[in-house]
């Protein structure tokens, strides 16, 4: 099968040979070729270049000629922090929250990851795959084409194998790159634990079973008042680091505690929320990205400051200063029940004062580097999977965020076929 669009309005993320991330005053530069076209076949890319350039066509047979006068082409979103396995939505929670509670009050009283824990563990792993699969199938609808899942909601052993082993079965009958972590310090589950005891038998007696069945690329823990210390979460990371496993992590959501020193101590792959950055914390971000050692990216969950009203990442100050950035939904039925990336690339430039390109690299080619897909997935490469949007007509790339009520993506392709 042989596809050429035409006429493109900008064709966005087309590299000959892709760089693997961009750097935070690199984002802006993301490749924007104007006035484009896109050669597709056997689903996957094989030609791009500017219409003045055009080469023609030689060979007709079997081609699909699709004019795109008007609309961009992106690569599909990389959204590189979900937890898109769950058992059921937490509407009342957040009826509760407009009756005039706190996210961390329902969360005390026995709600929050503790009441997802708890509809987890009696729904069987049938059931959780078949709503894990709808959901991931209508993500894949608004334009996402790689995507990381957490586990977490589990909160005995059981149950967190029975969450990646979801993950797993997503991976094997899906397309997309689908990267898994365990989440395994997500909330002190109830009864006798406490978070240290938690912490140590996850890294002693779950850890160990989740590496030996391969189930996770990567690890994660909430670092929070009320949930894990600086010690608890320094302690799995290390563990995790001898099973070869990396980090991405929870931390200055709603308290900065010295998480982000310790992650960056960690080498982890990602540092996420940071809705909460203290000087230090700023500091200390800048100084490693200065430093060159390898990226550790700032991946920002705008839909959880927009869902819980709390502050939004300060994703200028961070780019400014050379931290690579990444955007991702953290879709979860408590903090941001939304895995639409377009809303969030949105809400990064209305609320976070990112330019469209800027958000759009953090949407792509750094969300997929933020999850070690950046051979596979974010940007547009010969060779590539033609995992595409084209969007609407659009006067230019800021309408996404102008536009604040339209759904900007008109059409899916994954494989070089439409959803
Ligand atoms: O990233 N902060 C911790 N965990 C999730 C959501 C927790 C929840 O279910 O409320 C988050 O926001
Ligand atoms: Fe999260």
């Amino acid at each position: 099968m042989r596809m050429l669009w035409k006429n493109i309005k900008g064709l966005v993320g087309a590299y000959e040979s892709p760089p693997a991330y961009l750097r935070g005053t690199e984002m802006r530069q993301l490749a924007l070729i104007e006035d484009a076209w896109l050669a597709i076949e056997d689903g996957r890319i094989a030609d791009f270049g500017s219409m003045v350039d055009f080469p023609g066509i030689v060979d007709w047979s079997g081609l699909e000629v699709v004019d795109c006068t008007g609309r961009f082409v992106l690569p599909a979103w990389c959204d590189s922090h979900t937890h898109l396995v769950f058992a059921a939505n937490r509407g009342g929670e957040f009826l509760a929250r407009l009756e005039g509670k706190s996210y961390q009050e329902i969360a005390a009283g026995g709600g929050g990851i503790l009441n997802s824990a708890k509809t987890l563990q009696s729904l069987s792993e049938e059931a959780l795959l078949e709503d894990a699969r709808e959901r991931l199938k209508k993500v894949m609808q608004t334009g996402t084409g790689a995507i990381e899942i957490k586990s977490g909601y589990g909160l005995t052993a059981a149950s967190e194998l029975k969450m990646l082993r979801v993950i797993a079965a997503l991976k094997s009958e899906f397309s997309i790159p689908i990267r898994s972590t365990f989440l395994g310090c997500h909330a002190v589950p109830e009864g006798d634990w406490t978070p240290e005891t938690w912490t140590n038998y996850v890294i002693n007696d779950v850890l160990p079973q989740v590496a030996s069945e391969k189930l996770a690329d990567y690890v994660d823990a909430f670092c929070e008042e009320g949930y894990f210390s600086v010690n608890d979460v320094s302690a799995f990371l290390g563990a995790s680091k001898a099973f070869n496993i990396r980090g991405k992590v929870h931390v200055n959501q709603f308290n900065a505690l010295g998480g982000v020193a310790m992650g960056l101590e960690h080498s982890v792959l990602s540092l996420d929320h940071l809705e909460e950055l203290t000087k230090n914390d700023v500091d200390a971000l800048c100084d490693h990205a200065k430093a060159g050692d390898g990226p550790v990216f700032a991946c920002a969950l705008p839909g959880c400051s927009y869902f819980l009203g709390i502050p939004y990442t300060p994703v200028r100050t961070l780019m400014d200063a050379d931290v690579p950035v990444a955007l991702a939904t953290d879709y979860n039925p408590g903090s941001s029940p939304s895995g639409n990336m377009s809303r969030i690339v949105q809400m990064g430039m209305v609320k976070m004062k990112m330019h469209p390109l800027e958000a759009i690299a953090a949407a792509t080619i750094n969300g997929a580097a933020a999850m070690g897909l950046q051979s596979d997935a974010g940007s547009i490469a010969p060779g590539r999977p033609a995992n595409l949007i084209v969007t609407k007509p659009l006067e230019g790339l800021e309408s996404i965020g102008y536009s604040f009520g339209e759904e900007p993506v008109e059409k899916v392709f994954i494989d070089g076929i439409q959803l």
